[in-house]
């Protein structure tokens, strides 16, 4: 069933109080549900109570203390001819031990979790299960006292007490309206490290974060990344803690990174546990990010919420362009000076975009192709996509280079003041935007920008260049194209913002005056590109000289793909002198591609090989950020080069790269060592592991180095081995197994390595990803790789009903390790097709992740595009698919 946007009608009744009993019992639990309904008065249809509900026992139904009989088929609970207003209590039972979709009420090794987002409210009662359906929740939960200790539920703690038989019960009360994919409830065995805070105002409300026992040496990054984000969201949007409770609970088994149910976070491990033995400093950064993400949506998603599923980038979108925001002024705020802190910040938006060229411009390009506002879907949980998310966060990002900082905030406050406490779309938030910013005229008409909302696909932006040496006078003349997709065979021109600067001769940026203008001249300046094509004039550039050089696309100002005609020598240039970070990188990166574009194309590219492996000589000598150095010397990553390529030969461009990465470890050699053993002193002398910027960007640098030693004969192994088994932090340790692994030399070290963590989770994770995403056999054999995945996947250790385990071996070798995925044999694809189909009948959220790596099939070699089909066309043919797969196969499959 196709579900439209343009489809949306407001609920024919509302729902303004909820009360819940539900006594916990994993065989049955059973859940009474008492309901204020009235009906909508806006709306016209018929007067007819439809509920939804989904694996649920139906017990008994009351409307105003007498039993009804609902109709209960295909999901849904319907009473013909119920009154303006009425109580409804309904009775049903479910079974949580059986739930293996962790979507509802579901139980983890220690107790009773919930995930109600998107439609897993109605998997707990019948109910409205809508997000503009607002209501205030009481709850009472009930539950054995010896097994399930804690019980937690959204808002405020009202009551709790002892009850016959071993069991007890609590009360909570959630002073807010929500929608009910906002609903939670823990009941389980945890201890929590606990703060109060006071906030800006002077409320003060505690901070709880609930773990496992045994975890609590692992919770304290956790709990100082909530305070950091309290503090950060009160600086930077006025926005304060509402709650006088605010819990983060991690669980072990769960389909996403976290859930920001009202006052009740509930988080996937990975996401909360963090400490310097079983962390590395990317955890300890996605845990930041995490709970960032999740308490600013206490604002961006709760407090204003979606009107539907559609809206979906209205939160998620708006959220993640604030955790990025924070995290970025949380490392600039680390930083010496301001330097350092631009550096820094650099580093963070470079890492935003490799995830977005590397996830959401493939998923653009393919058949889940969809603008950040969908038109239609068949299940909404295929929606929580990179384009939603990250492609959404830009579009947020572009506002906010549009109208100013300061003009993004008054939109910000205005969105707060029209929409508090509301359901609202995205025109709405763009809206707000528009009218905060009314008195800046034609800057904040956004109209055409709202195309971005509904146009799918990534603009090809180009650039072509016009230099008059003799008046100084450069002309630059700007084009777009996005390319027709099958839901939209008519793209039309977007409103692209293209922050621009232009370097002269030495280097430094020049002023830039548009033609026709006067006075004092910004060196750096936003071009809005609004039709086709569009030229721009500058004047008064230096005459006599060369062409001054042009820094386009600053700052990733908008999430295009950028066809310049810079030539090599031009882009050596930017990668020295760009007073922009983040295009001195992109220069770098660019650079990089068209040396392994040549050797793809079977040229040998010397001398532009040469060029770039003495540019990246002078980065890694340069006194420069080593967060920075890093970034920098990364090649482009397998997944981005495919996207830039008609046809993928996915082991070609494996080989290529690795090529390229010998001979620059190769070029840099004796530079490489001498910084990976001056790095290590420098960290020594800095004493204990801090996650910090500035020193895990040394750890950073220093253990590319050593990944590029380990690529070529020398000490490489033996520094690695040292290494490994010298470590004080994950960090190190994993990056130097990391090292040993892909050169096929880490038996040993993954042997001990299982051993040392065998009871720490995230860690074996680690252990199982790594041997999954290797370039080659981890023992350096010459045994199929398949084989050795086969291997993992008969492991003790693995399961398959943990979602992390089992990412980590199928998800993790069918996603991001494309040279052996796409084996001749199509080996890779019958392993796909067998995992899809069993994931498929125990989590469909997971298996469609999974059915996710046959996207972009189309785009390989002939032979094996036919493989992949049949792969495809295998799992298709199978009958009872769910929703979530059938429409990712049926997408790819072009049905
Ligand atoms: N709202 C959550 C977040 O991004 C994601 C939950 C998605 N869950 C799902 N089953 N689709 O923070
Ligand atoms: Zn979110």
């Amino acid at each position: 069933v196709t579900i439209r946007r343009l489809d949306y009608q407001v609920p024919a009744y509302l729902v303004d109080t909820v009360e819940l009993d539900i006594a916990l019992d994993s065989e049955r639990t059973i859940v009474e549900a008492k309901l204020g309904i009235r009906r909508n008065p806006a709306s016209t249809a018929p007067r007819m109570l439809v509920l939804d509900g989904e694996a649920l026992e139906f017990i008994l139904a009351t409307l105003d203390g007498q039993p009804v009989t609902p109709v209960i088929a295909d999901n849904r609970f319907t009473l013909a001819d119920v009154p303006d207003s009425f109580t409804l209590v309904t009775v049903s039972a479910n079974k949580p031990s059986a739930n293996t979709t962790l979507s509802g009420l579901f139980m983890s090794k220690n107790g009773f979790f919930t995930q109600c987002e998107a439609e897993g409210f109605r998997r707990i009662t019948y109910f409205p299960d809508r997000p503009d359906v607002m209501a205030r929740y009481r709850v009472r939960l009930s539950a054995d006292k010896a097994r399930y200790p804690v019980l937690l539920g959204n808002g405020n703690l009202l009551e709790q007490g002892e009850l016959p038989g071993g069991r007890h019960y609590a009360v909570w009360d959630d002073p807010f309206l929500k929608p009910s994919y906002l609903f939670a409830l823990v009941a389980a065995d945890l201890v929590c490290e606990e703060q109060t805070i006071t906030t800006n105002t002077g409320r003060t409300a505690l901070l709880q974060v609930w773990v496992e026992n045994g975890d609590l040496d692992k919770t304290h990054h956790a709990m100082e990344s909530l305070i950091n984000s309290i503090r950060w969201d009160e600086q930077r949007f006025g926005l304060e803690l509402d709650l006088d409770r605010f819990m983060i609970v991690a669980v072990s088994d769960f389909n996403m990174g976290a859930m920001e149910n009202k006052g009740l976070n509930i988080f996937n491990t990975k996401f909360v546990l963090a400490n310097p033995q079983v962390a590395t400093d990317i955890d300890f950064a996605n845990v930041e990010s995490v709970v960032g993400h999740e308490y600013f949506h206490n604002w961006t998603g709760n407090r204003v919420t979606c009107r539907d599923w559609f809206q979906l980038s209205l939160k998620e979108g708006l959220t993640v362009f604030r955790d990025q925001e924070f995290s970025m002024d949380m490392i600039a705020a680390a930083a010496p000076n301001a330097a350092v802190a631009a550096s820094g910040k650099a580093v963070k938006r470079i890492d935003d975009v490799r995830t977005l060229r590397a996830a959401q411009f493939p998923e653009d390009a393919g058949p889940m192709s969809h603008p950040i506002r969908p038109d239609e879907y068949q299940e909404i949980n295929n929606f929580y996509t990179a384009t939603v998310y990250e492609k959404g966060s830009e579009i947020i990002r572009m506002q906010q280079t549009i109208l100013g900082r300061d003009g993004f905030r008054r939109g910000m406050d205005e969105y707060f003041r029209r929409h508090d406490g509301q359901a609202v779309t995205c025109d709405d938030f763009v809206a707000a935007m528009e009218a905060a910013n009314a008195h800046l005229g034609e800057t904040a008409d956004l109209s055409l920008f709202r195309r971005w909302y509904s146009q799918s696909g990534t603009p090809v932006l180009s650039a072509e260049r016009e230099w008059d040496g003799n008046t100084g006078r450069l002309t630059i003349t700007l084009s777009q194209h996005t390319a027709p997709s099958v839901s939209q065979p008519v793209k039309l021109p977007l409103h692209i913002p293209v922050v621009i600067g232009l370097l002269g001769a030495d280097g430094a940026d020049l002023p830039l005056r548009l033609d026709g203008e006067s006075g004092p001249a910004p060196t750096e300046r936003v071009l809005h590109l609004k039709e086709a094509k569009q030229s721009f004039t500058f004047t008064g550039l230096p005459a006599g000289e060369a062409m001054p050089v042009p820094s386009l696309l600053r700052g990733f100002s908008a999430p295009v793909v950028l066809d310049h005609d810079l030539r090599v020598e031009e882009l050596a240039f930017l990668m020295a002198h760009d007073s922009d970070a983040f295009n001195r990188w992109e220069a770098g990166q660019q650079l990089m591609l068209s040396v392994i574009h040549a050797r793809l194309r079977g040229e040998d590219a010397g001398l532009q090989t040469s060029a770039l492996v003495e540019a990246m000589h002078r980065t890694l000598e340069a006194d420069l950020d080593p967060a920075f150095v890093e970034v920098a010397l990364t090649l482009p990553d397998e997944a981005y080069i495919a996207e830039t390529l008609d046809v993928v030969d996915a082991p070609a461009i494996a080989r290529v790269r690795d090529e390229l990465k010998r001979q620059v470890a190769t070029g840099l050699e004796d530079s490489l060592r001498a910084r990976y053993t001056a790095l290590g002193v420098a960290l020594a002398a800095a004493g204990e592991y801090r996650p910090d910027p500035a020193s895990a960007g040394r750890r950073g640098l220093r253990n590319l180095c050593l990944r590029y030693l380990t690529e070529i004969e020398g000490d490489g192994l033996q520094l690695a081995r040292e290494q490994y088994a010298a470590a004080t932090n994950m960090t190190d340790r994993f990056a130097a197994l990391t090292a040993l692994a892909h050169a096929g030399a880490a038996t040993a070290e993954l042997a001990d390595f299982f051993q040392r963590y065998e009871n720490e989770a995230l860690v074996l994770d680690k252990w199982f990803t790594l041997q999954s995403t290797a370039a080659r056999v981890p023992d350096g054999s010459s045994q199929p790789f398949v084989l050795h995945v086969l291997g993992l996947l008969k492991h003790a250790a693995f399961n398959l009903r943990n979602p992390n385990r089992a990412r980590s071996v199928i998800l993790q070798f069918c996603m991001n390790n494309p040279r052996h995925f796409h084996a001749d044999d199509g080996s890779g694809y019958q392993l796909w097709a067998e995992y899809v189909l069993r994931l498929d009948s125990l989590n469909p959220q997971i298996a469609a992740r999974l059915a996710r790596s046959m996207d972009r099939w189309r785009r390989h070699t002939p032979e094996r595009q036919a493989r992949m089909r049949e792969a495809l066309q295998r799992v298709a043919d199978k009958p009872e698919l769910s929703p979530d797969v059938r429409e990712i196969v049926g997408k790819a499959l072009g049905a």
